[in-house]
């Protein structure tokens, strides 16, 4: 199974560490979006989007990556993020939607606190200093072999 993982981690490097933990598992090339061109998605078998929620939503260059894909047709993907508040259901809403109206199947979504020192948040140290962690690492770990084993019964 071939895996690629499409991540932008532009704060404190918090989303890089869940996308690598990931790659590990999966065996999966890392790359931001901006390195990749639309057409070299065909040679994946899963793929996954993540990083860092900015303004509640995941990081623009990952929509505009979406938005100039083909239409996929059920290509296997999931979805990742790290956020100073962590609350996937609204996060990653934007980025869901996006990857299903050009024909993704979302085989999961993974989420977890991380340091978040954006704007007033500097002053008091910011917020979930030290996350991700050992154990936030762990469980994304765990989550990509889920996904794995999900996407092999597909073959
Ligand atoms: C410009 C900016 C906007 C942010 N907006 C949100 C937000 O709307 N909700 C949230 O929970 N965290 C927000 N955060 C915190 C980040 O999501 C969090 O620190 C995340 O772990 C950063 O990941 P990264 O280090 O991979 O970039 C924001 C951070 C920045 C820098």
């Amino acid at each position: 199974m071939k895996a690629l993982i499409i991540y932008v981690s532009i704060h404190h490097g918090n989303t890089k560490k869940v996308a690598m933990a990931m790659a590990e598992v999966l065996n999966a090339k890392l790359a931001k979006p901006w390195e990749i061109k639309p057409e070299e998605l065909a040679g994946y078998d899963l793929i996954g989007f993540g990083s860092g929620i900015y303004y509640w939503k995941h990081h623009r260059a990952l929509f505009k990556l979406v938005e100039s894909l083909p239409e996929m047709r059920e290509k296997k993907a999931f979805i990742f993020s790290t956020a100073g508040i962590d609350v996937p259901f609204i996060n990653h809403r934007k980025l869901r939607n996006a990857l299903r109206k050009k024909g993704f199947e979302i085989l999961g979504e993974f989420s977890c606190r991380g340091w978040d020192t954006n704007g007033w948040l500097e002053k008091m140290g910011g917020i979930n200093k030290g996350h991700p962690d050992e154990k936030d690492l762990e469980r994304a770990r765990r989550f990509a072999e889920e996904v794995m084993n999900l996407r092999e019964k597909y073959l």
